[in-house]
């Protein structure tokens, strides 16, 4: 969904930031702004900022930057559209409707439907389970030593061992028989009639990253098969597209995301603080799964069976986050199944060790892989190293391909040399050497060393935000043509343009740029920690040098494109009057 640009900005000025962000940290007037403790990092004195004035927050501890947008996107790890649509109901805007044909319509009011009878359904086996018909269920929960804190935020329910209350109850609220049906709560037969799907199960409603019941998953009562009965594929309930336990996990700021097989192990390492536990939906990890969690994080942490299964799946699922650029790892459990019964029996302290020894995937595969062979036997000793060069050539960094060869022949008493050799043997054999390219995780790059051009433009884009009114005695001067990165080009276009009306916010342009990490870009060129100074004549000296620094940074950029730009000439012949004048002349900051 597009939202027109004039709408996001109305929405913006409508929802003041301090408001906003008070609602999430704690904030304190000091000064011009408010401050509070960073939510984005751990820290116990206040170095994040919110300014009224300029509707940004900054945080001096990890530099994070932004507008009211971006705080409620990396608060909430909403998306921009999310975001949009969240402070817009905050503020009382109203959002167009987007075109709908009658097709559409039809399909969106058929999913509002399911969602309805889902949550009806949701209420239903909820208080089933609290009452004299659900003690089963509610004892069985008691021994798994689920506390009624963790069965209420998960809104754990029961089926119990009528097949017909959920229908007639549903009934009674207005749902159709067909609605019902199609929702997978209950089939059709001749000789029964409408009845319910789940009975006889402690039910696990299954939610989306918005809590809405999309499905269940039911956990027969006693040895019943199958032990767990999930709702079948419905418009609303994509298992490829949804995690179980997502919706608590995607605001956990742990820095990583475990992922378990079922329902109870989410539950138990909820239950013991690790609320970024999710699972995926009784199927198989799914690819679609992988990209979901990659909006949250780059950092998995596999806690799988450590049965044969178990193992299988892991590998399977390293794969399949290493395809999504995923970074991930395993948690061994042993000598426990998984981290329910882990939990149980060793607890949260005992668990955390386990996070943090977690073994690299790479390692994990190789020593799976080591347990087939039988060292002592020179021929398959010798086929295991060839599977090992193999994997190594499936890295397609040289330097990351040989951090890794170096290790693992260090691990497993190989020859660093005959490794390689064997290594490069089979890259040059083709064939199996597939060079993987390697999406790259939308999330954190790494910071480039930033050289001294970049930084005074940056400064000088964060002094006109600062201070608008410098804006009408250099624009003579400087042009956005002169901000030699693309994006503080553009930005310095948006901020140029806007600097010429009146009250311009600079907040507003971070808004107008749909790429998440352009964003985050923009608000930064907007952050950049202004030297402190006290007297006039020092702040007019520093701008000064912050202005010539730009423009000689420009003039001798397109004195090197001279030949191979057209418009390089002009620019250079401007740029040295520029510079010639500017350096005799006197910009006053009052
Ligand atoms: P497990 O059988 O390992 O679940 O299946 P569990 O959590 O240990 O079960 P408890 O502790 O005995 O209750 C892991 C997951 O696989 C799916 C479910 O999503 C389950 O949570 N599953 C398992 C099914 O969908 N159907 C089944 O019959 C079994
Ligand atoms: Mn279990």
């Amino acid at each position: 969904m597009y939202y027109a640009e004039e709408l996001v900005e109305e929405i913006r000025l409508k929802n003041d930031i301090v408001g906003v962000v008070s609602g999430y940290v704690k904030l304190q007037k000091k000064g011009g702004n408010y401050w509070g403790c960073c939510p984005f990092h751990n820290e116990k004195t206040p170095s994040f900022a919110v300014s009224e004035s300029r509707q940004m927050y900054h945080c001096f501890g990890c530099g994070v930057s932004g507008n009211v947008y971006t705080f409620v996107m990396q608060y909430e790890n909403y998306s921009f559209p999310e975001a949009v649509r969240m402070l817009a109901q905050r503020a009382g805007v109203n959002l167009p409707e987007a075109e709908q044909s009658a097709e559409e319509k039809k399909r969106a009011g058929r999913r509002a439907r399911l969602l309805e009878v889902n949550r009806e359904a949701a209420k239903f086996f909820y208080f089933q389970l609290r009452s004299p018909h659900g003690e089963t269920g509610m004892k069985y929960l008691q021994r798994r030593e689920l506390t009624p804190e963790t069965i209420h935020r998960f809104g754990l329910g029961y089926a119990g061992k009528s097949g017909y209350a959920l229908v007639e109850y549903l009934r009674s609220k207005g749902f159709e028989d067909e609605l019902i049906r199609e929702a997978g709560l209950a089939t059709h037969s001749e000789k029964h009639g409408l009845s319910s799907q789940f009975w006889n199960r402690v039910m696990f409603p299954i939610q989306d990253i918005n809590h809405r019941v999309i499905g269940f998953g039911g956990r027969v009562m006693g040895d019943g098969e199958p032990k767990y009965l999930n709702s079948p594929e419905t418009p609303i309930f994509d298992k490829r597209r949804n995690l179980y336990g997502l919706n608590f996990a995607r605001t956990a700021r742990s820095g990583n995301i475990i992922l378990c097989e079922g329902y109870m192990d989410v539950i138990a390492m909820h239950q013991a603080g690790f609320t970024q536990a999710v699972a995926s939906l009784g199927t198989a990890f799914t690819p679609e799964q992988a990209i979901l969690i990659r909006r949250y994080t780059d950092n998995v942490l596999l806690a799988y069976d450590s049965d044969g299964a178990g193992v299988k799946a892991a590998l399977r699922g390293i794969g399949i986050l290493r395809d999504a650029g995923l970074v991930g790892k395993v948690i061994n459990m042993k000598p426990y199944k998984d981290p329910d019964e882990f939990m149980k029996n060793l607890g949260r302290d005992a668990f955390q060790e386990r996070i943090d020894q977690a073994e690299n995937s790479f390692f994990f595969e190789i020593r799976m892989l080591s347990e087939q062979y039988d060292m002592g036997d020179p021929e398959q000793k010798t086929r295991f190293h060839r599977e090992i060069a193999r994997k190594l050539c499936e890295f397609s960094e040289d330097v990351e391909r040989e951090n890794y060869l170096q290790a693992v022949a260090e691990k497993y008493f190989i020859g660093v040399d005959n490794l390689r050799k064997l290594v490069i043997s089979y890259a040059a054999a083709g064939g199996t050497a597939r060079p993987m390219e390697r999406p790259k995780p939308g999330v954190a790059p790494k910071k480039a060393p930033e050289d001294n051009i970049r930084r005074s433009q940056k400064l000088l884009l964060t002094w006109l935000a600062d201070e608008p009114g410098v804006y009408e005695k250099i624009k003579q001067y400087v042009s956005p043509e002169d901000f030699t990165e693309e994006l503080y080009r553009r930005v310095a276009e948006k901020l140029f343009a806007g600097l010429e009306q009146d009250g311009f916010q600079a907040a507003g342009i971070i808004s107008t740029f749909e790429d998440e990490e352009e964003q985050r870009q923009a608000a930064e060129l907007f952050n950049t920690t202004l030297p402190n100074l006290e007297t006039r004549q020092e702040r007019e000296k520093a701008f000064h040098d912050i202005l010539l620094a730009v423009k000689r940074g420009s003039y001798e950029y397109y004195t090197a494109r001279l030949g191979v730009d057209v418009n390089a000439l002009t620019k250079v012949v401007e740029g040295k009057k520029a510079l010639e004048t500017l350096a005799k002349t006197h910009i006053s900051l009052d």
